[in-house]
């Protein structure tokens, strides 16, 4: 089985279903309440087990319900996560979110609180038994004791590069071999505005100058761009019926780094995750709406989507 190490962000949904948002303090009742984890590098690590792999989640939160909560359902979603570690005494990153019949949301997001920066506790040693390694932005210290250690065995590393400082992506970039933006990730990368085709290559080439093997901005509906070193190339998204996008660029992350792991050549694994982010897509739920790889594998024979070299 591929075993694929996903490091970083977790965080728990509280959601409240109610007819309409409140507009005023009060009383208000809701027709249903649901907890569901989140976080780009744990949406992730469901995807890869989700997908078949073998999927562990090296992370951190408090020692406090949410925390237990999120623990309980990575376990049930088939996660590794003996590094998954609770610190007693902090607090976990939770939302609250009110959703109205019509879908509009209210949310609001506690970071979390007193959960160490410090990754000295991490086994680096069990890097080298992982065929590839995905890193969200947002735990630096993780990413660059991870992502080093995966860059001297040889293993590629993918980021999700999400909304981030200038100074996280100078540590984390030089030891990334496939960065894949969001378009606000990589509109924070740049200190110069981003609108056009050509504004984005121009971004993937600047990201590829820190020494990334392939850089690439995922668009939503609109597909992904990628350049590495045989040029530019152009994934289009796959066509569905769009129920849910949350989660969609997560598991596209988890998608593509298993796919790598599993010795995919780029534009195949680019295809890969393309497939499995559009049927998420398909679905209600981060989580619940990943497919599982047999409703991959059938969707893409059914596809003539190919990616195409611009
Ligand atoms: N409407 C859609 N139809 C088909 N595929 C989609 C759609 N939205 C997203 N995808 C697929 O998911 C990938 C990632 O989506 P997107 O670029 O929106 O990620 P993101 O901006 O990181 O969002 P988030 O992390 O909040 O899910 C896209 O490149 C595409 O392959
Ligand atoms: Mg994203």
């Amino acid at each position: 089985m591929t075993r694929v190490i996903c490091i970083g962000n977790t965080t728990l949904d509280k959601i409240w279903p109610l007819t309409q948002l409140p507009t005023t303090g009060g009383k208000y009742r809701a027709s249903d309440y649901l907890e569901v984890g989140g976080g780009m590098a744990a949406n992730a690590a469901v995807a890869v087990a989700r997908l078949g792999g073998n999927a562990a989640y090296w992370g951190r939160a408090g020692d406090d319900s949410a925390g237990r909560t999120m623990v309980q359902e990575m376990t049930d979603y088939g996660v590794d996560v003996s590094q998954f570690r609770l610190f007693a005494g902090a607090r976990s990153s939770t939302s609250a979110i009110l959703v109205s019949g019509d879908g509009e949301r209210a949310i609001v997001n506690f970071r979390g609180a007193g959960v160490p920066d410090d990754a000295g506790w991490l086994p680096l040693e069990e890097v080298r038994s992982a065929q590839a390694v995905l890193a969200d932005i947002r735990w630096v210290e993780g990413d660059v004791a991870v992502l080093g250690a995966a860059r001297a065995a040889g293993i590629p590393t993918v980021l999700d590069g999400e909304i981030a400082t200038a100074a996280a992506w100078q540590a984390v970039l030089p030891l990334v071999d496939h960065a894949i933006f969001s378009e606000p990730g990589l509109r924070s990368f740049m200190d110069t505005p981003i609108e056009t085709d050509a504004d984005r290559i121009a971004a993937l080439r600047k990201v590829r100058t820190l020494g990334c093997r392939m850089a690439a901005v995922t668009r939503g509906g609109e597909g992904t761009i990628w350049l590495d070193e045989t040029g530019i190339h152009f994934q289009m998204a796959f066509t569905v019926d769009v129920v849910d996008t949350t989660g969609a660029g997560d598991v596209f992350h988890g998608a593509y780094a298993l796919a790598l792991g599993e010795g995919q050549a780029i534009p195949q694994a680019v295809r890969f995750a393309s497939a499995v982010a559009a049927l998420k897509c398909t679905r209600r739920g981060g989580r619940a709406g990943i497919p599982t790889r047999a409703e991959v594998e059938s969707f893409l024979a059914d596809q003539g989507g190919r990616h195409m070299p611009r």
